[in-house]
């Protein structure tokens, strides 16, 4: 990447904010939203959830959790679901096998993780993970974790630049690859691709 696309890219995040789901949100906006960003699978024959799932899927999906977003001019360009370490232990991170590693209470995590195509490769997807990383320290969480479809090399290998490492592999019903479970033990002084913790909008008194 030239000097001149990382100046673009850190103006663009800069008018990025991320802030929770309100219900005046379009649950269908940011269910196309999931679709067309889950589409580059969809074209390397990967078969994720989010790629097709109806919007009655995404309601449920994020009732058992906390959903965020990310907007740019207003509108939103992205979106993760952050789960506590209860809510992961009660309900898994995606699927339906149980992952023993996801149940020990002490690891959050996060899924349906987004970005729109024309605004993908400005930081916004680091944005929204670093904000479902604080989330879990604030939580009280000692690890973060994720599944993620393992053909997709390129995904398992931005999360090990962030510090995940694969714990456990599933095959859940719904897809048809084997995904990655994949976790990182968390700290106060959290940093995700060398960047400080900024304060997007997050609730700061959880405990
Ligand atoms: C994954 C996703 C959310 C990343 O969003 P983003 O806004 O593009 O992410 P960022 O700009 O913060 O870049 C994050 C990293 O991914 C890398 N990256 C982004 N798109 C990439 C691509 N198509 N191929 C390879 N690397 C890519 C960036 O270089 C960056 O790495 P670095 O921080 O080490 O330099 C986005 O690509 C997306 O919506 N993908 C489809 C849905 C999906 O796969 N979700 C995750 C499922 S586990």
């Amino acid at each position: 990447m030239s000097d001149g696309a990382r100046i673009f890219d850190k103006q663009l995040a800069d008018k990025v904010r991320v802030r929770p789901l309100e219900p005046d949100d379009s649950l269908a906006h940011l269910t196309y939203l999931l679709h067309r960003a889950y589409k580059q699978h969809a074209e390397h024959g990967i078969k994720a959830l989010a790629a097709f799932q109806p919007e009655e899927v995404t309601r449920k999906r994020i009732s058992g959790g906390e959903c965020y977003v990310a907007l740019h001019l207003g509108k939103i360009v992205g979106t993760i679901l952050f789960k506590s370490a209860a809510q992961t232990a009660a309900a898994g991170v995606g699927g339906s096998l149980s992952i023993a590693y996801l149940q020990r209470g002490d690891v959050a995590s996060f899924s349906q993780l987004a970005v729109e195509p024309e605004h993908q490769g400005h930081g916004i997807g680091s944005r929204l993970i670093l904000t479902a990383e604080r989330r879990a320290i604030q939580t009280g969480a000692r690890e973060i974790a994720l599944s993620t479809p393992e053909p997709a090399t390129w995904l398992v290998q931005m999360y090990q630049r962030y510090g995940y490492r694969i714990v456990e592999r599933a095959q859940w019903n719904e897809t048809n690859y084997v995904s990655a479970i994949m976790a990182k033990p968390l700290t106060p002084a959290i940093v995700v691709n060398g960047s400080p913790a900024s304060s997007d909008g997050v609730q700061s008194t959880a405990g």
